[in-house]
């Protein structure tokens, strides 16, 4: 038995401000103490996994995105100390396939904003959420974050060991909406709430799925 461990990067300054995207990399404090909940968190999983046999290393893999904001999620993790003698450690690997959804020529702007500077490209997202691919270079639809989060399924679906993902929300409702079997029509509506970690064991038809959610 394995987990797979989703988990939205810890909250930040300019997330406070409703901006989209991955602005800034500057983690408040409630993020921070997030990290350490969810280090305490792993860590007592993951030693649960030993002494009952589902496991027998020692290291917690970590799969990011490359925007800053996953890097100061996962260094915010990695320097809460392992109080305990036998060390669990977090081994990461990052790739730019774990980054959000590209919001194109809306990156960086709050909701209100494109109501008033973009009504159009607000109201055609409205209409059809999952195709609808925000225009500017680079500008992606869920259907298109579906397309390129193949290999990471492939990865998370082979991986005989537990992993823990570090996304932003778009990202973490693919991979959701994957291992639990919704339908695809569902995933830019799932609500994944902030300073959670979802687990889910897969199985057969679909997955287990449980959550930890951080009370501050
Ligand atoms: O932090 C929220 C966030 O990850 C934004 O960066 C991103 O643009 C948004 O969620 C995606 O949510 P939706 O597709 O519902 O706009």
């Amino acid at each position: 038995q394995r987990s797979i461990w989703l988990t939205r990067h810890a909250e930040t300054e300019d997330q406070l401000r409703g901006k989209l995207g991955s602005v800034s990399q500057e983690l408040t404090p409630k993020g921070r103490r997030y990290c350490r909940f969810m280090a305490d968190m792993l860590r007592n999983c993951k030693r649960q996994m030993l002494e009952v046999g589902e496991t027998s290393d020692r290291e917690v893999l970590v799969l990011l995105g490359t925007a800053p904001v996953h890097a100061a999620t996962l260094n915010a993790l990695k320097s809460i100390p392992d109080e305990a003698d036998d060390r669990i450690n977090f081994l990461a690997m990052s790739t730019s396939l774990l980054n959000e959804l590209d919001g194109g020529v809306c990156n960086g702007m709050t909701y209100e904003q494109i109501q008033r500077e973009h009504p159009d490209i607000w109201a055609a997202r409205e209409q059809d959420k999952l195709n609808f691919r925000y225009p500017g270079a680079g500008g992606e639809s869920y259907a298109d974050v579906i397309g390129r989060l193949r290999p990471i399924i492939i990865e998370l679906e082979r991986q005989r060991r537990s992993v823990l993902v570090i996304s932003h929300l778009a990202v973490q409702r693919c991979l959701y909406a994957y291992f639990t079997g919704h339908p695809v029509q569902d995933t830019p509506h799932l609500e994944l709430p902030m300073h959670t970690v979802v687990e889910l064991r897969p199985k057969p038809l679909g997955a287990a799925v449980r959550q930890a959610r951080f009370e501050d």
